[in-house]
């Protein structure tokens, strides 16, 4: 697993930004169900530079690209220049694996995959299963997972992945969730400085304890899912993103933020995609 250090701030408190699922494509003006992903990503870019958060690091949590293409990262790679931030990532269900760490990587936006600080440590993993649209955590990256926390016991441990560990409520996503979850867990359960577990995905909110480990997702820069819906169904909230504060005792402080209501309105009618 490819390591980096995060940077050591006077106050210890390591703070993050997450983005997900752009869903990119390699044409400027096209939408995903009446949403351009580009307009709306430039759109969350802009309001994040206006806030007075600071950050140290993004996280983009997969789903960058829609259609594959290399031009659709090297337009991510060129857009999330701007932040001027170190920028990590984790590939999604639609992720081209390969294409994405090439292009990104000449973009300078390198696959390191467990991050170092002073009291935490954030570990990112690939829980895609190519061509489907739900995931799975390999024997090798449960491994890799584990190293990683054994290598850093006195460390708090934040888990960044794709795909929702417990189900959300939606019926219709929660059939796409991480279908090895008990392996996941079992893991966990082992290492008690693991104090939470970030994903993409669902493009909703959510926010919940299970047996000790705080679960979050976050908000979509493009289309947002209904959430408790059986079937497919968008949301008419704004894109957003995730804000996050690592203190050192172990607390983490969190909060979403979406575009102002209105500036985006998806196709209410579309049935999937
Ligand atoms: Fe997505």
């Amino acid at each position: 697993m490819e390591t980096c250090t995060l940077s050591k701030p006077d106050d210890g408190i390591v703070r993050l930004l997450q983005i997900s699922d752009t869903h990119l494509f390699a044409e400027t003006n096209r939408d995903l169900l009446g949403i351009a992903t580009a307009d709306s990503f430039q759109a969350v870019l802009d309001a994040i530079t206006e806030l007075p958060q600071t950050y140290d690091v993004v996280l983009a949590t997969g789903d960058l690209s829609q259609d594959h293409s290399a031009a659709s990262y090297q337009r991510f790679a060129r857009m999330v220049t701007t932040l001027q931030k170190p920028v990590h990532w984790l590939p999604g269900n639609h992720d081209h694996r390969v294409l994405m760490q090439n292009e990104l990587q000449v973009s300078g936006i390198r696959p390191e995959m467990q991050l170092v600080g002073d009291h935490w440590q954030v570990i990112l993993l690939d829980s895609q299963v190519y061509g489907t649209p739900h995931g799975w955590l390999s024997h090798l990256q449960l491994e890799q997972l584990e190293a990683a926390l054994l290598q850093y016991p006195e460390k708090h441990v934040l888990i960044c992945l794709h795909h929702h560990t417990f189900p959300i409520g939606s019926i219709w996503l929660d059939q796409h969730d991480l279908k090895n979850a008990s392996d996941f867990l079992a893991v966990l359960a082992r290492y008690p400085r693991v104090k939470a577990v970030l994903c993409g995905h669902v493009h909703q909110e959510y926010d919940q304890y299970h047996q000790g480990i705080r679960f979050l997702t976050s908000p979509s820069t493009c289309i947002q899912f209904q959430p408790l819906s059986v079937d497919f169904s968008l949301d008419t909230m704004s894109p957003g993103w995730r804000y996050l504060q690592l203190y050192p005792d172990g607390r983490i402080a969190t909060q979403v933020w979406r575009l102002e209501p209105g500036q985006f309105a998806p196709d209410l009618q579309s049935t999937g995609y």
